[in-house]
Parts: C-alpha cells; sequence; structure tokens
C-alpha cells in the first residue's frame, strides 16, 4: 500500500517559482514543496546576470523595459502580459530584498543596475555575478524555517492525478503520484491544488547551459494531464557557454557583453557588427545565430569572448565567480579572451496559463520556466525570466488563496499500481535512447532548422516514444526512465511546434522559410484529453 499525504497546495519545484509560491502561501495553508534533487538545485541557483526591473513609477521607463522586451520578442510578446509583468517588477524585487536577497549595491547604498544584450538601457539588479544563488540560498532558508512548508527533497512527481483520469466528468487536478528516489517508493499526494513550477527542458539538447534537472517533467505531465502547449519552438541557445573539455555547462553571463564585452574569431576580429548594429548587445537569438554561422564558415570549434581590455580590478569585481571558474579551468579572462560557444539554455514555450498561472485544467497551476504566459514571445530577452518566476508565482498565490476558502479535498485517492511491471534487465536501453534524444535534437533541430532535418527527428521521435513506452509498462520506474519518458514527450512536441511554423522569426530560424510571415501567431498544441474549462 502506498503512503498517502494530505496538503492545501501541493508545489512541484524549489527554484524561484516555487519557492516564492511556497512562501506567499504559507501564512495562509499547508504547503509541501518538492525537489527532484536537493532543495537548491535547479536552473536558479546558477543564473548569473539577475532580475529585470524598473524600481519607480518613471512611466518613460516602464515603456523602455516594455519596448525591449517587445522587440527580443520579435513581434510575439503579447503586450498585456509583458505590461503586468513589468509594472510588478518592483514589488517582486522589494518583496526579495525583505527576504534578505543580498543585491549589489553602489557605495551610497542604491542598487547597481547592470546591462545585458537586448536592454537599451542599464536596468538588471544583480547579486555579483551569482544573482541565483543570492535568490535561491535565502528563499530556501525562509521555506525550511516556514512550520508551514513542508519540503520532500529527492521526490520526483510521475504524473498528476486528474478527476478525468478517475473517470469522472470533468478535469480538476486532486493530487500527484510522486517517486521517493531515496526510499525506491511511490507516494501519493492528495491535494486541493497543484502548481507545477519544475522549470524548463533544456537537457533534451546535447549541450546546455541548464543543470541536469532540466527535463520538462512538468511541460510533460501538464500535456498528459489535458493543458495546451505554445511555442515549443523557440528554444533560447545562449551565446557563450564556456569551451572546455571537462566543464560542459558553465555560462558566461551576457553581463561580460553588458560591461563591455567583444566576440572575436580566432585572428582576433571581432565579428557581431557585421550581422546587427547593436553588435555584441543585440538580442540572443542573433548572438547565437552569428556565432553559430562564423563557426559553420570558417570551420572553427569556438569563438573568443575579450573583456581583458578592462581593469583586471573591475573585471575581479564584478565577475568574482567566472574569473575564479575561468581561472580553475586554465583561463585568466582579465588577461586573455576566454573560449565559448551557444548552448541550448532556456525553453520560451510551455504550458499555458493566464495572468495567474492558471492552466486548462481545474486547479493545476504552471509558474516560472514551465510555463508558457506570452511574456517572451519568440525570445526571452535577457534577466526576465528570474523577473517572470516572482511576478506570476506572487499573482497565482493571490488566485489559490481566494480558491482555498471554498473547496473540499477529494476523497482518498488510488495507490500507485505496480502490480503488472518487473525489474528492468536491460537498463542499457535507457542510457542508449537518452544519448540518441539528445543528439538528434542538437543536430536537427538546433540553432539552424530544415523542414528535412525536422522530419529526420520526427521519424527518429516516434520510435523512441514506441520503446520509451514499451519500457515505462513492463518495468519498475526508475528516475533516468522518469525523466526520459517526459523528454521524448517534450522533444515531440518542439518538433511539432517547429514543423508548423514555416518562417523564420526569433529563435525558431529555417533555411526553408527565410522570412518573417505576416501571420503573427503564437504554435498552440492541444492534447486529445484536452476539456475546456467550465
Ligand atoms: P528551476 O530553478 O529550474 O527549478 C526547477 C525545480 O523543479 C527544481 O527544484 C527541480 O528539482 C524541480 N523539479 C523538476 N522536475 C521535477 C519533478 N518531476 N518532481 C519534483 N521536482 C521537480 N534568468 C534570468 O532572469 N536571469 C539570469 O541571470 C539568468 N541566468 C541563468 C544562468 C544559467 C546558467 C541558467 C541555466 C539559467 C539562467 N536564467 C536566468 C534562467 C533562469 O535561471 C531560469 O529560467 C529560472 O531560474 C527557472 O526557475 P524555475 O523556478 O522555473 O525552475
Ligand atoms: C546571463 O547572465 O547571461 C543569463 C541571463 C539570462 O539568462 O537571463
Amino acid at each position: 500500500m502506498s503512503q498517502h499525504y494530505q496538503y492545501d497546495v501541493l508545489v512541484i519545484g524549489s527554484g524561484a517559482a516555487g519557492l516564492t509560491l511556497a512562501l506567499r502561501l504559507a501564512p495562509y495553508a499547508q504547503v509541501a514543496v518538492l525537489s527532484k534533487a536537493n532543495l537548491q538545485d535547479g536552473s536558479t541557483l546558477w543564473a548569473q546576470g539577475g532580475v529585470a526591473a524598473v524600481m519607480d513609477d518613471d512611466h518613460e521607463a516602464i515603456a523602455s523595459h516594455v519596448q525591449d522586451t517587445l522587440s527580443a520578442g520579435a513581434g510575439l510578446c503579447h503586450a498585456d502580459v509583458v505590461d503586468f509583468t513589468v509594472r510588478h517588477s518592483r514589488e517582486a524585487i522589494n518583496w526579495l530584498t525583505d527576504m534578505g536577497v543580498p543585491f549589489t549595491t553602489e557605495s551610497n547604498g542604491q542598487l547597481h543596475y547592470t546591462r545585458e544584450g537586448g536592454h537599451s538601457e542599464r536596468r538588471i539588479i544583480h547579486a555579483a555575478d551569482a544573482t541565483g544563488r543570492a535568490i535561491e540560498t535565502t528563499l530556501e532558508q525562509q521555506a525550511r524555517a516556514h512550520p508551514n512548508i513542508h519540503v520532500f527533497e529527492h521526490h520526483m512527481a510521475i504524473d498528476l492525478i486528474t478527476s478525468q483520469k478517475l473517470g469522472e466528468h470533468d478535469n480538476r487536478v486532486v493530487g500527484a503520484y510522486v517517486y521517493d528516489n531515496r526510499r525506491n517508493r511511490t507516494v501519493v499526494f492528495e491535494v486541493k491544488r497543484v502548481a507545477l513550477a519544475s522549470g524548463g527542458a533544456s537537457k533534451v539538447y546535447l549541450y546546455t547551459t541548464n543543470p541536469d534537472l532540466s527535463t520538462g517533467d512538468g511541460i510533460a505531465m501538464g500535456w498528459r494531464a489535458g493543458c495546451r502547449v505554445a511555442n515549443m519552438e523557440f528554444n533560447q541557445f545562449h551565446p557563450t557557454c564556456l569551451y572546455h573539455r571537462e566543464e560542459k555547462s558553465f555560462l558566461i553571463s551576457e553581463a561580460v557583453r553588458g560591461e563591455g564585452g567583444r566576440l572575436l574569431l580566432p585572428d582576433g576580429t571581432r565579428f557581431m557588427d557585421k550581422y546587427d548594429s547593436r553588435a555584441e548587445l543585440a538580442p540572443r537569438d542573433i548572438v547565437a545565430r552569428a556565432i553559430d554561422n562564423e563557426m559553420k564558415q570558417q570551420g572553427i570549434e569556438h569563438v573568443y569572448l575579450d573583456i581583458s581590455h578592462k581593469p583586471s580590478d573591475f573585471i575581479r569585481q564584478h565577475f568574482p565567480n567566472i574569473y575564479q571558474r575561468c581561472l580553475a579551468l586554465g583561463y585568466d579572462m582579465t588577461r586573455e579572451p576566454i573560449p565559448v560557444v551557444p548552448a541550448a539554455h532556456y525553453t520560451c514555450g510551455g504550458l499555458m496559463t493566464d495572468l495567474h498561472g492558471r492552466t486548462d485544467v481545474q486547479g493545476l497551476y504552471a509558474i516560472g520556466e514551465v510555463s508558457f504566459t506570452g511574456l517572451h514571445g519568440a525570445n526571452r530577452m535577457a534577466s526576465n525570466s528570474l523577473l517572470e518566476c516572482l511576478v506570476f508565482a506572487s499573482s497565482a498565490s493571490e488566485a489559490i488563496r481566494r480558491e482555498l476558502e471554498h473547496i473540499e479535498q477529494h476523497p482518498t485517492l488510488p495507490d500507485w499500481d505496480e502490480s503488472r511491471v518487473t525489474d528492468s534487465d536491460e537498463e542499457v536501453v535507457v542510457v542508449h535512447n537518452w544519448e540518441e534524444l539528445r543528439h538528434f535534437m542538437w543536430d536537427y533541430v538546433g540553432i539552424v532548422r530544415t523542414d528535412k532535418r525536422l522530419q529526420r527527428a520526427k521519424r527518429r521521435v516516434e520510435l523512441l516514444k514506441l520503446e520509451i513506452q514499451e519500457y515505462y509498462s513492463n518495468f519498475h520506474i526508475t528516475s533516468d526512465l522518469l525523466e526520459l519518458r517526459n523528454l521524448v514527450t517534450v522533444a515531440d512536441l518542439i518538433i511539432r511546434c517547429a514543423m508548423e511554423r514555416k518562417e523564420s522569426r526569433g529563435l525558431h530560424y529555417t533555411l526553408d522559410y527565410p522570412q518573417l510571415s505576416e501571420d503573427l501567431q503564437d504554435t498552440c498544441l492541444t492534447p486529445k484529453n484536452f476539456m475546456p474549462p467550465p
């Protein structure tokens, strides 16, 4: 028999989105927070540059942040969502400051602002070059100390339990099956509301700046539960991941370019001004594509990022962590250029939500990178992601708090059924399929696409889907198998969205349709079990 837990709210994920939501709800509700690894693990911990925000009522400053976001998003941002997010940015930063996040300040105590690609002015609030660590560790400390927040580390959500799956006539979320990977058992959470805050899916690509946890679990679980997804073709590749044999995922923050860093070819020539008048500070899609193009044309494995023309004290003070890490890996960025390549960084698409993070399934919320709110359009602007996590966690908490006042818990939910599975005798299948998937996604669904490449990827993903489903139905689960099952679902959604978009826009670039279409449309996919909310 499975162990059953009962809470008001289950938050799946403990990054900036999940912990903010949990802390905002904790005065009113009993909250369980799941993390599939240690509580602080996730993309948030690794965020470097900062959080974009407007800290006063200055209409021009708000309009400018809105306008930069819209331009980076290449016509597909939802203007109302951008406006909503920017207008709530000040409150989000003030809340973090009240929680104790140590943002970098000037000598007069005022916040220091840095700059990144796509921003026409300095508006990025940061904690040196490790903003995510400052946010995550502060929120972790607060969450662990709160009596109404119960933390479940190494607990991986497998699937949501919905009234539809229980044979009822509507589609409400009522709980989740969760794999406790330390005790190798599956438990049941029976709750009134669920929030997916499980991050993005960049691990679907061979090279990524993301930690291993970014396997798109929430997108896949939401899709299986009946949520629509949108714009999965817009996978952001960060232009500057360190190129190093052993350290494959270390990001060199865009703030390095914001503070004067230049991109160079091996012979020392700058090249970005050939591609965009904003040169190194063009939005990410343009810079990543330019680097990719130079690498292919010149037959080189990486380009260089050089900030050594700035005083070394300035570099060490602004980028202490990046400086130390590079030094440990053999590069002194105060004296020499460092080798960089683009890598998958951010999932702009996700589960469709409204301004309060509500998805298509009643009672199910999605916040942070797992969601598609309409903020990022065809390309997310730097440092707008943490902002989205914070703003939508806050608006979702208000909606959930109001709803909790008048809903009952669903009666006892069924146990997890393991009666028809056995131990696998071929774990190698899981390892092999993981590698195959990430390779063909990189080769065929990467920075530059074609119809032929997408068709090739589609054929392969269909086969993998069948194999993985068969494996999942016959054998006991492991975390690797669960992640692979989710990754293959997400890969399929990415390919399907990419095949639907017959133009090149923002992060989706295809040689077969190099032009912009006049039709400004999100790519929306609807699952078979979708039920319009009442
Ligand atoms: P995450 O922080 O990724 O957290 C996901 C959580 O979900 C984890 O706790 C994980 O354990 C949990 N989880 C996942 N699946 C399951 C499951 N099945 N069951 C249980 N738990 C699960 N954005 C900015 O705005 N500014 C920046 O400076 C910036 N720098 C970045 C630098 C790097 C190197 C990276 C990788 C990203 C950066 N980003 C930045 C993007 C930003 O960090 C992320 O988009 C954001 O942190 C996502 O937060 P999140 O809360 O949605 O998810
Ligand atoms: C960076 O510091 O370059 C990452 C910023 C972001 O992803 O928003």
